[in-house]
């Protein structure tokens, strides 16, 4: 049954890993360097050539835009790895890391549709080779009030969006995740209410802001397949579930997209799903959030801000719009 539970703790406490990577390594650890000619992969008519191989930076997280990285303390590897959200695997926190692996996810590509003039598609090393890879440190709130701080290695959205460059139709952009059965034992399961694939939307403003990641990876290494792999949205104003994992299709639409949690339970999970603690949940409030990691003696509760602490980056999208109607 996907219904979003006030779940369980128990969370070990593990060091977190510090990172500083190079892409170069980067693409390496994806396997990507391996490949004969990078530049020769380059597989639609967006695709430019690639970079040449000389090592790029990831710029210093700590040199983004003002408040875009959080210096919180980083929620341990090992708990934002093992306590994970994947329905297409299981409803259970432990089921996305136990089976995930049995879905492939090389080669990947993604395609990008509907209104924009150059539709096309990425593959991996496109997108890799295209886009300048940063770290943002990033507070991550879901739903069902627990959060963790994850440092992310991803590029903004909207430099992918503006090579395929959106008419002047496009107004909101919806995406799509992978939908493989044979490799997904979630979609095959019975108690399963969800309609396949998970879809997300955003308005087109929210998926241009800066602040809206696609990240390959965290913690400085290639995305685990139970986060996401290798690409995902990064939305850290938004309640988790907007974040959606393993993208493979992106269409801007003139018209609000339907979205999995809407679809299932409108009057529960609303299209902009921004975080708010004065908008409670249907079954239970969202004033506070136990960050990981928590247990039942060190639950570690902590205040929900609104827009998840971004509120200076953020609000000026909904100025005017009554935030309890859109929620
Ligand atoms: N994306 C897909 N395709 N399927 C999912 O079940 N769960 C969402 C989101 N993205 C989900 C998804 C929810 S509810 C949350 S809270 C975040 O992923 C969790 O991300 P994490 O497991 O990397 O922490």
């Amino acid at each position: 049954m996907a219904q979003f539970r006030v779940p369980p703790i128990p969370s070990s406490e593990i060091t977190p890993e510090s990172v500083y990577l190079r892409r170069r390594q980067f693409m390496q650890a994806a396997g990507l360097l391996a490949a004969p000619a990078l530049a020769g992969l380059a597989s639609d008519v967006n695709a430019r050539p690639a970079t040449g191989g000389s090592p790029l930076e990831f710029r210093d997280a700590a040199s983004g835009p003002a408040g875009f990285t959080t210096d919180e303390a980083r929620t341990p590897r090992q708990d934002v790895t093992s306590y994970c959200n994947f329905y297409e695997f299981g409803s259970g926190k432990d089921d996305p890391a136990k089976y995930a692996h049995e879905m492939s996810v090389d080669p990947w590509s993604i395609a990008v549709e509907g209104e924009v003039a150059r539709p096309g598609k990425l593959t991996m090393e496109d997108v890799l080779s295209r886009y300048d890879l940063e770290e943002r440190v990033y507070r991550l709130r879901c739903v069902e009030a627990w959060s963790m701080v994850v440092p992310w290695v991803g590029f903004p959205l909207a430099a992918l969006l503006k090579n395929f460059e959106p008419t002047s139709k496009a107004r909101y952009v919806a995406f799509e995740t992978l939908y493989r059965r044979d490799e997904m034992r979630g979609t095959r399961s019975f108690t399963s209410t969800i309609d396949w694939p998970y879809r997300e939307g955003l308005r087109l403003d929210e998926a241009m802001h800066p602040l809206t990641l696609l990240a390959v990876g965290m913690y400085g290494k290639t995305m685990p397949n139970q986060n996401g792999a290798p690409i995902r949205l990064v939305v850290p104003w938004k309640y988790g579930f907007k974040s959606i994992k393993s993208v493979v299709r992106i269409r801007l639409t003139e018209k609000q997209p339907a979205t999995t949690w809407q679809d299932l339970n409108a009057r529960e999970y609303g299209f902009y799903s921004n975080v708010n603690p004065d908008v409670d949940h249907p079954r239970w409030s969202q004033k506070y959030e136990r960050r990981l990691p928590s247990s039942l003696l060190r639950p570690n509760r902590i205040p929900t801000r609104l827009f998840n602490g971004y509120e200076d980056q953020v609000a000026g999208l909904y100025k005017g719009m009554d935030l309890k109607k859109y929620f």
